[in-house]
């Protein structure tokens, strides 16, 4: 088990302190995400990362309750579902993703995509505002949000969010939103860290972890961290799930990480925000 206190924290734009390893739990089922957001409590993490679609909240809220860890010790996120993005259906919505976590607040609260298509991004962000200054959420983010988004929302924002989720892994690093998003003040956090395991096959990535004696996907982690971004790997496998946590035993040299920053190819494994019709997901 890592301690936790050895995992770094990244300070947000209010101040909020954000632990810079979390977990992923995208494509688990509750039952399953119960059981691998015990292993990953067990294994030191303290920060999880789930959203409503992912239909999992419950199962994450129970392996909370059962851990018996102080409130505020973890770092919960959550984020609103594309189909909930109108004025009259966030607070449901986010009220809602409460009753399943069994939480009284959340660390960090996001628009899970900007959706462009519904047109309706700007009005959630007010929303999420609202949520922010009635003490529901510690902090207030977006997800998916290329400059033009980020450019878009800040022209009504009175709360600047503190983080902006993107894909993000060797082979798609996206330079301009991470460069965006740090120039409004805004956090980087990387999903589909390791790409979704493709990137653990990249030849400079298996030399350096061969090179160091650790896991390639300990050594695309840790080039995150070096980096200054947040990373949510996410496994249901336990043994993965602590190695993945694992990596304050090592450090990258500086041309191990200018090896790994040169394998942007720039291929996305999700969906491009600009252009992903979302009007008929929920
Ligand atoms: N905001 C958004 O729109 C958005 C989109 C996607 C993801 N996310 C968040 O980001 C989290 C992470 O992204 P992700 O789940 O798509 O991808 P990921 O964390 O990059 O990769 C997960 C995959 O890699 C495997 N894996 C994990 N650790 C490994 C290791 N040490 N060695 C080899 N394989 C390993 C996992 O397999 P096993 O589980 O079988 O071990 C799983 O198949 C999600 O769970 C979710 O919380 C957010």
């Amino acid at each position: 088990m890592v301690n936790p206190t050895d995992v770094p924290t990244l300070t947000l734009n209010n101040g909020v302190e954000i632990p810079q390893v979390g977990f992923g739990t995208f494509k688990v089922d509750p039952k399953g995400a119960q059981r691998a957001v015990e292993a990953a409590l067990e294994a030191g993490y303290r920060h999880i990362d789930t959203a409503a679609v992912y239909g999992n909240e419950e199962g994450v809220g129970a392996a909370i309750a059962a851990s018996g860890i102080a409130r505020d010790e973890l770092f919960v996120t959550t984020k609103l579902r594309n189909g909930e993005q109108r004025k009259d259906l966030v607070h449901p919505a986010f009220e809602e993703s409460l009753r399943k976590l069994g939480l009284d607040h959340v660390d960090l609260y996001l628009v899970h995509w900007p959706a462009p298509g519904l047109g309706t991004y700007r009005e959630a962000w007010t929303e999420l505002e609202g949520i922010y200054r009635e003490g529901g959420a510690r902090a207030i983010g977006v997800s998916n949000f290329l400059p033009e988004h980020l450019h878009s929302v800040l022209e009504v924002a009175e709360v600047v969010p503190a983080v902006n989720q993107v894909e993000l892994h060797p082979s798609f690093q996206q330079p301009e939103t991470q460069q965006a998003s740090l120039e409004k003040g805004l956090a980087v956090e990387a999903y589909a860290p390791i790409g979704q395991g493709a990137d653990l096959e990249l030849p400079a990535v298996t030399r350096i972890a061969e090179a160091k004696g650790v896991t390639p996907a300990q050594v695309v982690l840790r080039w995150h961290l070096q980096s200054g971004r947040v990373v949510i790997p996410k496994s249901v496998t336990p043994e993965r799930i602590a190695s993945n946590i694992d990596l304050f035993g090592f450090e990258l040299s500086e041309e191990e990480m200018t090896d790994l920053t040169a394998q942007d190819t720039p291929e996305r494994m999700f969906p491009d925000p600009a252009t992903a019709d979302f009007t008929m997901l929920d």
